[in-house]
């Protein structure tokens, strides 16, 4: 590789790997200042695994079942990406649709993850527990129909990574405080490239 596609490659990783999991990270502190129930059980479940002090490793994190759910829901609900990008390589038949060689799709991933008739009248609430016998069962096997890391050859590299990212660091936030949203806060999430809380997310910590 050249000096020039190395550092593209760097900027790709710091741009999709930065922002994206930063996106996630504060969505799930939002989702568990409004639902208080979770954010107990997920410093629960990180407590039970590793205690006040020691740090996260691999196989603890492995371990980490309720905050897997909290984050796979918080992915439906506010998945950084918003839609996915495809170009058609060559004529193709979908469904009762005749997609032309060249025509641009995109996939409203965001929509997806909040259509009733995939994920229930209750699609648009905060409830982990679908996530409770992992994501085929959330999904019934519909694989299409939860694609926050997008789906096929060009899924996300660092799925397991940002995973991982984010697992360490709620558990090291969780061991040490408990945070809610200040008054202040004003739910506005917007789409910058990937999704913000348009006004920043004001979070009140108490250190335990
Ligand atoms: C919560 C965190 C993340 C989310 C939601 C996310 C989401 C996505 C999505 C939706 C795609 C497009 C997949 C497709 O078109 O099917 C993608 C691609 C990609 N992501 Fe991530 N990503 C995250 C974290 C990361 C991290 C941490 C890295 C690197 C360290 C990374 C590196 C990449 C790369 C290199 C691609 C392009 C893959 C290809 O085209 O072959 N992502 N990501």
């Amino acid at each position: 590789m050249s000096h020039r596609e190395v550092m593209e490659e760097c900027r790709l990783f710091y741009l999709g790997g930065q922002e994206t999991t930063s996106s996630l990270l504060v969505w799930t502190m939002v989702m568990l200042s409004w639902h208080r129930e979770w954010q107990a059980r997920a410093r629960d479940e990180v407590l039970q695994v590793f205690g006040h002090d020691s740090k996260p490793d691999f196989n603890g994190l492995s371990r980490l079942k309720t905050v897997a759910m909290i984050l796979n829901e918080t992915l439906r609900l506010y998945s950084p990406g918003v839609a996915l990008d495809r170009v058609v390589s060559k004529e193709t038949r979908l469904g009762d649709m005749n997609l032309p060689e060249g025509v641009q799709i995109a996939i409203p991933m965001l929509l997806v993850h909040r259509d009733p008739e995939l994920w229930g009248e209750d699609a648009t609430e905060f409830k982990p527990e679908r996530f409770e016998e992992g994501v085929s069962k959330a999904t019934k096997n519909r694989a299409a129909s939860f694609i926050p890391f997008g789906f096929g050859p060009r899924i996300c590299l660092g799925l397991n990574f940002a995973m991982t990212e984010a697992k360490i660091a709620l558990s090291l936030i969780l061991q040490r405080f408990s945070f809610e949203l200040s008054p202040s806060y004003a739910h506005a999430p917007l789409k910058v490239l990937t999704v913000h809380p348009q006004f920043g997310a004001q979070l009140l910590f108490r250190r335990l």
